[in-house]
């Protein structure tokens, strides 16, 4: 007789430190593997024998194991705070100006944008998270001090601040970044000069935080937009849906098909090695490790990732 299918969404099915103990240990055995991003010469600089998880749960309980209190620069994982910010302030008139299709390109290509005459293919493509932070800064009076305090307030962790080494890195070396917003900027699809854009996605992705604030804020996508941390409702439960579809299908670029393959999550990427993820109506996930595979996602983060939701069965598929 088959077994009737097990709920992997009972968490009390699961010894969760037990889980992280394990994949930390077999994390471990394969540090070296990935490369640093060496087009941002400060990233490069960074140990890559680290690794680090944290579960954030919607009753505010943390998992953590490994070096998941150690910092690290959020970089592209700072585009999904960004686009609820945007949603929050235009709501689908967003989509006028930047699509919700995954590329198949990689993070940094410009191929697309002049058939698609200035509408980037979707939010977490740099060409697209440049349209977000135009949004952004034109919907809110001092969008720098909103955007830090969003991150302080989802993490409950008052410190969280940028990098200034990490962004001026980022802007002596950001040619490909200057080349898209002015072409942008030429289809008219950008309000704020480029300058004032650029300045505002260094910041952005020049963030400094740690696995356990960043599972922290993610959860309120896993909890129909509740935050557990400060107890506010951040968007809808229809929002939190629509933003998880969008990490799903291209919150890790042109890996999103391999990433939905082995980890089977919303997730999304940045090039300093950290991931966030989601369960849905389950947790907050973020993973850290600093080598990073040929598509500029954490090599040992994915991996991390898959071994999680194999040993849970949290896979949304
Ligand atoms: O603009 C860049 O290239 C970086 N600041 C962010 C890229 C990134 O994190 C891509 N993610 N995997």
């Amino acid at each position: 007789m088959r077994k009737p299918p097990q709920n992997p969404h009972d968490l009390s099915r699961h010894d969760l430190d037990d889980i992280l103990g394990t994949i930390n240990e077999d994390v471990r055995q394969r540090f070296g593997e990935g490369k640093l991003p060496d087009y941002i010469p400060s990233l490069a600089e960074v140990p890559k024998d680290r690794f680090g998880m944290a579960l954030a749960l919607p009753d505010g309980k943390i998992h953590a194991v490994g070096n998941a209190r150690e910092r690290f620069s959020i970089q592209s994982v700072s585009k999904v705070y960004t686009l609820t910010l945007a949603l929050s302030a235009v709501g689908d008139e967003l989509w006028k100006r930047v699509d919700r299709e995954p590329s198949g390109d990689p993070f940094n290509s410009l191929v697309q944008l002049e058939y698609e005459k200035g509408i980037p293919r979707n939010p977490f493509m740099n060409a697209g998270a440049l349209v977000t932070a135009d949004v952004v800064l034109s919907s809110y009076d001092d969008a720098e001090a909103t955007l830090i305090g969003f991150m302080r307030t989802r993490s409950g962790n008052p410190e969280i601040g940028s990098d200034e080494v990490v962004a001026k890195s980022e802007r002596e070396s950001g040619h490909r970044n200057v080349a898209m917003a002015n072409f942008i900027r030429s289809y008219g699809n950008l309000e704020n000069s480029v300058d004032d854009v650029l300045a505002f996605y260094y910041l952005q992705c020049s963030l400094r935080m740690d696995c356990v604030d960043l599972a922290r804020s993610v959860q309120y996508l896993a909890d129909a937009g509740h935050c557990a941390t400060s107890g506010v409702q951040v968007t809808s439960a229809e929002g939190a849906t629509r933003i998880n579809s969008v990490m799903m299908t291209a919150g890790t670029y042109d890996a999103a098909g391999d990433f939905a393959y082995y980890v089977g999550l919303p997730a999304k990427s940045g090039v300093g090695g950290g991931i966030v993820a989601v369960v849905p109506h389950v947790m907050g996930i973020c993973v850290w490790s600093p080598g990073l595979d040929d598509k500029g996602n954490s090599l040992l983060g994915r991996y991390a990732l898959h071994r999680f939701t194999r040993m849970t069965g949290l896979s949304v598929f």
